[in-house]
């Protein structure tokens, strides 16, 4: 088993409530187990210019509940270079840090392999509230999102009802509609439209009219912000051709912060102990994941792979390096994530007025 002495822990990407109980997790573990840690500041960016502190217990107190990173995040171009790259591998070095958890979405999971393949031992772990990262069932902060949405959206639905109004509601998710359809279904939204699914924008007018005439005075239509500046003209037009007033509302960054839910810090705290479990057994290049509502991991190369089938961005080449078992595997296991959703965004259209 390598013998690790130091590991260093950093969020990268857009940031997720949940994460800072990772942190706490990932820390605790690694110091009862006698590895230091050390806190990096803004991601990948942190790494590569030594912007980080060795953590001692205290330093993750009372951060369960708090929402944002208290490694703070950030993009980095530079990181995408080899000179990057080698910037981070010195830090490394230089600190004798023999390993990385890295928490955050694909792009977090790229520069983890990347790290790997210049020897430095990486453990990814999901945290974005897009829940799209294809290989495991949740990502953190997921949750907190969907919960926060609810929430926003249950007020919206409070003045909708006292003035008849319509409200269309974008809800965030840059290539997944997975909030605006699981928040759309727990606000009983009269229609959900998000990138996943085609939708004729007649028959959804239709069916508000229909709602309306039923007499349904508060009329939520929530829409996911991947199918681009969409919301706005819709609540025009819903307003032109039905007289029904409309409103918009975007909701935005105000659902990627506060405070976690329960299931988001319960997880965050498996799956950090799981990553520093991983990096001391001797693994890298491999993100946690949760199945079938277990902790289990997968290659972060693999889960990138599956993650650009599901997209439908995948080069058929990518598959070269797989049996045609495991590539059986990859698409039945894609048609069943799909199909879960479709079933889902069915069901509202069967139950939604
Ligand atoms: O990936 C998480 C996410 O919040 C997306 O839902 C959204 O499209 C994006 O990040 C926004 O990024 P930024 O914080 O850079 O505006």
């Amino acid at each position: 088993m390598h013998n690790f002495r130091r590991i260093g822990v950093l969020t990268s990407g857009g940031d997720a409530p949940g994460m800072n109980a990772v942190i706490r997790s990932v820390t605790r573990y690694a110091l009862s187990h006698g590895v230091e840690v050390f806190g990096i500041y803004e991601g990948y960016k942190g790494l590569m210019s030594g912007n980080m502190k060795l953590f001692d217990e205290r330093d993750v107190s009372n951060i369960i509940n708090r929402g944002g990173t208290i490694l703070y995040s950030a993009r980095s171009e530079e990181f995408r270079t080899e000179e990057g790259l080698q910037k981070a591998i010195k830090t490394c070095r230089d600190n004798a840090i023999d390993g990385i958890v890295a928490i955050g979405g694909d792009g977090t999971f790229r520069g983890a392999t990347d790290l790997t393949a210049r020897g430095l031992p990486c453990i990814g772990i999901p945290g974005t509230i897009d829940n799209d990262i294809t290989a495991t069932e949740y990502t953190i902060g997921c949750d907190t999102a969907m919960n926060t949405t609810i929430e926003m959206v249950d007020r919206l639905r409070d003045t909708c009802e006292s003035h008849a109004r319509c409200n269309v509601v974008e809800v965030m998710g840059r290539h997944s509609g997975y909030i605006g359809l699981y928040a759309g279904v727990a606000v009983g939204a009269s229609a959900i439209l998000i990138p996943e699914f085609r939708f004729e924008e007649d028959k959804i007018i239709e069916k508000l009219v229909k709602s309306k005439e039923y007499g349904k005075r508060n009329l939520i239509v929530l829409i996911s912000e991947g199918l681009g500046n969409y919301g706005e003209g819709l609540s025009k037009r819903i307003e032109e051709k039905t007289g029904i007033e409309t409103r918009f509302a975007r909701l935005a960054h105000v659902v990627r912060g506060g405070s976690p839910t329960l299931r988001d810090r319960v997880i965050a705290s498996e799956m950090g102990v799981e990553a520093v479990k991983l990096l001391l057994s001797g693994k890298s290049n491999r993100v946690v994941c949760m199945r079938d509502s277990h902790i289990c991991d997968e290659g972060i190369t693999y889960a990138l792979t599956l993650d650009r089938m599901f997209k439908g961005k995948l080069s058929p080449e990518e598959l070269d390096a797989y049996s045609d078992d495991e590539v059986k595997k990859m698409r039945d296991y894609c048609a069943f994530k799909r199909a879960e959703m479709e079933r889902l965004y069915k069901i509202n259209m069967d139950i939604s007025k």
